[in-house]
């Protein structure tokens, strides 16, 4: 079940056979298989393991990587459209997903050597492991070059210490690349990138958050008490962790845009089947302007949001520099995606505000995409530094 959009009959944007094909596949599993246990899993905070095992088995966690690491090879805009439809059918599941790809696998490949590749990589595309992104911290968040946990150089080990928040994957993970600070007066240029397996002495798991939305995913604070770090596991030098992290979360805001674009499409979905079947007043509420007017705006900033989505993706997969586009489209989408859900849920009147339907879970969703991955303050931050250049 989904609207028709304007990608169905693109003008001057048409998507490829490889990229419908895709799409296609996604969404026949996700809304077959993760689609019809979103609810149960939203409502007992329960990480759907067994999606993530489908979507290994698909050959969906390296689908943006080479062949070569075990990946499909295939591009950004495929890999944008997965990521919506996960979203449309289970924002948890989209998360789980974009955070693996886009926060561990993503700098890995971009910044590994072909033995780290190896030996992280390609388990990450084989399903095999999970990845997660450890930058923000109990202290610090937006003000990402503020970090307090240490890396201590040690001989061949790095030694690390303190805490990082709001670890999307949190305990589930096995891989965490964790940006520390090597020496706080450098700031930003102290800042270094390394691969932390679970499992590693003096690395233990806070709580649970109990969040607003997107509740089957594991989000956590992780704890390093003199945690030995091989200076193997780094990526790139010292120094370069400000740089991993910036160029992690340009792509990972591709992800979360996709995210926002496949919550906000799935809320409408279910609206305008709920407008066609509600009688009011002798008719269906579709009949009414108000409604048609309120689906009409909502599909048009949705297909906006998804454009602007597509547009940051084709610059990615040409290698051109996408930081400000992806800042747009997830700024775009994000909030389309929190307006949007809240207007499906007016739709729906009072059976919009419990948990009969499935809105409710899409607008607590939404929130979140206007958060993570930098917040829309963030995004217009990255903007206006690349207009008023
Ligand atoms: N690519 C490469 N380099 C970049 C870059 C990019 N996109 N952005 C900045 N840099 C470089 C700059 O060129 C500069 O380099 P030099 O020092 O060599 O000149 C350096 O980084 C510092 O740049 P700024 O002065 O612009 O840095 P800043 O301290 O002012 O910060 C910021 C800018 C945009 C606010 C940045 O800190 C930021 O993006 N903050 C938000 C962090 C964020 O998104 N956190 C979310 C964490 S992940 C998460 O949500 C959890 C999860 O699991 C989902």
């Amino acid at each position: 079940m989904t609207a028709a959009t304007i990608l169905d009959k693109p003008l001057g944007f048409a998507l490829t056979e490889e990229q419908i094909l895709i799409r296609d596949a996604v969404r026949e599993i996700a809304q077959g298989e993760f689609a019809p246990r979103a609810y149960e899993v939203d409502k007992n905070h329960r990480f759907p393991r067994e999606n993530w095992d489908l979507m290994g088995q698909s050959d969906l966690l390296g689908l943006p990587f080479p062949e070569e690491y075990g990946g499909s090879g295939m591009d950004h805009v495929s890999y944008s459209l997965a990521v919506e439809e996960l979203a449309k059918a289970c924002a948890t599941t989209s998360v789980i997903y974009s955070a693996h790809v886009s926060l561990c696998a993503s700098p890995i490949f971009i910044f590994g050597t072909q033995e780290q590749k190896q030996k992280w990589l390609v388990p990450m595309c084989q399903g095999k492991k999970m990845g997660a992104f450890a930058l923000s911290e109990p202290g610090s968040g937006s003000d990402a070059a503020a970090a307090k946990c240490t890396a201590v150089l040690n001989g061949d080990h790095f030694i690390l210490n303190n805490s990082k928040n709001w670890i999307t994957n949190g305990i589930e993970a096995d891989y965490y690349l964790v940006i520390a600070q090597t020496d706080s007066k450098l700031k930003h240029k102290g800042l270094v990138a390394l691969i932390v397996e679970k499992g590693a002495p003096g690395f233990t798991f806070g709580k649970l958050e109990d969040k607003l939305g997107i509740k089957g995913s594991s989000t956590c604070q992780i704890n390093f008490e003199d945690t030995p770090v091989p200076v193997a596991n780094m990526l790139g030098q010292i120094g370069d962790g400000f740089k991993v992290a910036m160029v992690t979360l340009d792509g990972g805001r591709i992800g979360i845009a996709s995210q926002a674009v496949g919550i906000a499409q799935g809320a409408i979905d279910h609206a305008m089947k709920y407008a066609k079947e509600r009688v009011a007043f002798n008719q269906t509420i579709n009949q009414f302007q108000a409604i048609q007017f309120m689906l009409a705006e909502m599909q048009t900033n949705v297909d906006a949001a998804r454009l602007l989505t597509h547009n940051a993706c084709v610059a990615q997969d040409r290698g051109e520099k996408f930081s400000p586009l992806a800042a747009q489209a997830k700024l775009y989408a994000s909030e389309v995606a929190m307006a949007t859900t809240v207007k499906c849920v007016q739709i729906f009147g009072g059976y919009g505000y419990v948990t009969d339907y499935p809105v409710e879970r899409y607008m607590r969703d939404a929130k979140i995409t206007e958060i993570y991955e930098g917040t829309s303050e963030v995004q217009r931050l990255v903007i206006a530094a690349s207009v008023l250049k």
